[in-house]
């Protein structure tokens, strides 16, 4: 008997991460449509219909996988950790890499003392890790929750301080910003729904085992 391929859901963020991943699926040997052909299409079905790629917002990733509308996902750590879903997280992918921090405008950070901190204001989009962070150290945080654009808010006297994503540190610097310090390392995760994990356990084994192989190939540590 025969058991026929079942078809795997992939959730993706749209941007650069797209473009990221789509390059490890396809050096792990799997058929990925042409994604950024057709910028209004959102669902991509590959030649052999085993796999169907859906195009969503980096936040929408837990989303879609939790609810099982996706099998599978791409999904930062700053979106994973601020989210805290139930979703199982199999590897570390070792692309997106940027890391979470505290920055304030140089003019500030030469007098300042992050050890010292009591009080503060902080704008940002990453309410919970935020909060969780200042309130491990027993500094008391009023939050600004602001959707983009986040280095604007010191030089517009929102806050004095923000909890944002750096990657390359070009944004802070051309906004006049100095990082002070690190929250956590950033990267893209995989991310299953758990009930596929027991329905479709074939084919999601072997796509963890096969990216899996890439990303040992591509960076020092890999699965955690
Ligand atoms: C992200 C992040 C920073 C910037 C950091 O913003 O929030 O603003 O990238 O990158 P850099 O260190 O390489 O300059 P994004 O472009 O995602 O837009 P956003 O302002 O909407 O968050």
């Amino acid at each position: 008997m025969t058991t026929s391929k079942k078809v795997l859901t992939i959730a993706l963020p749209k941007g650069r991460i797209m473009k990221e991943s789509v390059a490890l699926f396809e050096a792990a040997g799997f058929d990925v449509p042409d994604l950024f052909g057709n910028t209004r299409k959102l669902i991509f079905e590959n030649n052999d219909g085993s796999l169907r790629f859906m195009i969503v917002r980096g936040q929408d990733v837990p989303t879609y996988v939790e609810h099982g509308a996706a099998d599978i996902g791409v999904a930062g750590k700053d979106v994973l950790v601020e989210q805290d879903r139930d979703l199982y997280e199999p590897l570390e992918l070792g692309i997106g890499k940027c890391r979470m921090v505290v920055a304030e405008p140089k003019e500030v950070s030469v007098e300042d003392d992050p050890a010292k901190w009591t009080h503060i204001t902080v704008a940002t989009k990453f309410e919970k890790i935020t909060k969780e962070y200042f309130s491990k150290r027993g500094i008391q945080v009023d939050m600004i929750k602001l959707y983009g654009s986040i280095e604007l808010a010191p030089l517009l006297g929102l806050s004095e301080r923000i909890v944002d994503l750096v990657e390359t540190g070009e944004t802070l610097k051309k906004n006049g910003l100095v990082e002070v310090d690190t929250i956590m390392e950033i990267s893209s995760r995989l991310v299953c729904n758990r009930a596929s994990l027991k329905t479709k356990s074939t084919e999601i084994r072997d796509l963890i085992k096969r990216l899996s192989s890439v990303v040992r190939g591509t960076v020092k540590e890999a699965v955690k």
